[in-house]
């Protein structure tokens, strides 16, 4: 090759490597200033207002996509120890003839009833533990007095509670406790709030003999 064209060929790789290096350095340089730019608190700050905005968002959407029901179901019980529905496998043990009563179900069917009634009771718990989610005007859940739904004896219903002068039933007490240490309005005994409440505190009573009527 003639010696001039190898030398611009040098010349023109070298003016090329010094554009990368410039390229490079400049970026690196504009990163930096960028970092500098807002300070290190407002990050931190934007970062955790970010995140809340996210969680809010993320709850929005579990909830409406059913099956990932399994997620907020399991991060609820890593919280709080809640009692597992019966175990009813043995229903469908020996014979299952068409005229049985259980005849008809499939393993699938136990699995799906002892998931959806767990689920009613994890949502009872979430419930339980949210001062929002129970309406309170003083930031109060039920937790904070029951702990795990200690002393909340649901085997004990009906009994005449002298602080309403009559019989009440588990959802009329759940509900003088709304109204009066929590601060809140109180649930329709259909509200799913309520319900779900119910389920909760029967579930963590599991095992426990019924005796209606005991102070
Ligand atoms: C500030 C404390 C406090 C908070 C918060 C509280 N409770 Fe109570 N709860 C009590 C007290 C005190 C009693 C006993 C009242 C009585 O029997 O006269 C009680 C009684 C009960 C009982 C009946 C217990 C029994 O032995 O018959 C149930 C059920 C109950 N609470 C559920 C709840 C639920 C559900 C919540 C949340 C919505 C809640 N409580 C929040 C203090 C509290």
């Amino acid at each position: 090759m003639d010696k001039r064209i190898r030398n611009v060929i040098a010349g023109l790789g070298c003016v090329a490597f010094v554009a990368v290096l410039w390229t490079v350095y400049v970026h690196q340089v504009a990163a930096q200033e960028g970092g500098q730019t807002q300070p290190a608190e407002s990050k931190e700050a934007a970062k955790k207002k970010g995140q809340e905005i996210a969680d809010v968002h993320m709850d929005q959407w579990k909830r409406k996509n059913p099956h990932r029901v399994e997620d907020w179901v399991a991060e609820e019980k890593e919280r709080h120890p809640i009692q597992p529905p019966a175990d009813n496998s043995d229903l469908l043990k020996g014979e299952q003839g068409t005229g049985h009563t259980y005849g008809q179900y499939t393993e699938r069917d136990i699995l799906m009833w002892a998931r959806e009634t767990e689920k009613m009771v994890v949502e009872g718990s979430r419930i339980f533990h949210d001062a929002d989610l129970l309406g309170s005007t003083v930031a109060v859940s039920c937790d904070m007095c029951h702990p795990d739904a200690a002393n909340t004896h649901p085997e004990t219903y009906p009994k005449f509670q002298a602080q309403m002068g009559r019989v009440a039933l588990l959802r009329d007490m759940i509900n003088w406790c709304i109204q009066h240490p929590v601060r809140g309005e109180r649930f329709e005994p259909d509200d799913p709030r309520m319900r779900a409440l119910e389920a909760y505190i029967y579930a963590q009573r599991k095992g426990k003999a019924l005796n209606y009527g005991k102070h």
